[in-house]
């Protein structure tokens, strides 16, 4: 995807609520754990600001220096958000309770994804809680051989570090953020780090 289609989608889906999945992650951390949550692919920044709302340290990663830069108009210098403006692929993840990648890291190219997918889940806490989604290989976006798209196999493996308490997969032609139908083949994950 173009810049040009971040800033519309950043435009179109800033202020919206955040996403439920992720909300549902947040309640399920264990409340022994450190108050620190990652937002990897962050976007217009929803669930970060639902982190910082709720006086969670948040980690923000994007790649894209407008969302940083949409993200610090609406927080200006808040200690508790460390801003990463860099490709996932390289970064080291800090450590956290709670990791979000809410559509986000089927961007990754699939030469990366097995070794960024590793550092992520290193990054979480025992106990700590994964939650976003994956796409699947029926997905309409499947022959950009820049993305990573995965089966329902291969997805129960990714999560073998983990006790999956939800996997939900969705399959069927509805909208994109910006506009237009495809056919979306989604995995919609919330994982327990053992
Ligand atoms: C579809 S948006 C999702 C945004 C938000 N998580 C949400 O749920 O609405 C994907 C985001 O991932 C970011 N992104 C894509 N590839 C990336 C990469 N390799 N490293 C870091 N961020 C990336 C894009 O800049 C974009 O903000």
């Amino acid at each position: 995807m173009s810049d040009d289609r971040w800033s519309k989608y950043y435009d179109v889906t800033g202020g919206r609520e955040p996403r439920d999945l992720f909300v549902r992650g947040f309640e399920s951390v264990d409340p022994l754990l450190p108050k620190i949550g990652a937002d990897i692919g962050f976007g217009a920044g929803n669930e970060v600001l639902f982190l910082l709302n709720q006086g969670w340290k948040a980690i923000a990663i994007d790649a894209e220096n407008e969302a940083g830069e949409r993200l610090r108009s609406k927080v200006g210098e808040e200690a508790n958000l460390e801003l990463i403006i860099s490709k996932y692929e390289n970064v080291s993840f800090p450590s956290t309770s709670l990791l979000h990648a809410g559509y986000a890291i089927p961007f990754c190219h699939p030469d990366h994804f097995e070794e960024v997918w590793q550092r992520l889940s290193n990054s979480i806490s025992t106990g700590g809680i994964f939650c976003g989604q994956l796409f699947g290989v029926n997905d309409a976006w499947s022959d950009n051989e820049s993305m990573t798209f995965h089966s329902r196999d291969q997805v129960t493996s990714l999560l073998s570090g983990f006790e999956i308490l939800e996997l939900e997969e969705e399959e069927g032609t509805k909208g994109t953020a910006t506009g237009g139908d495809k056919y979306w083949h989604i995995f919609h994950i919330m994982a327990r780090k053992l």
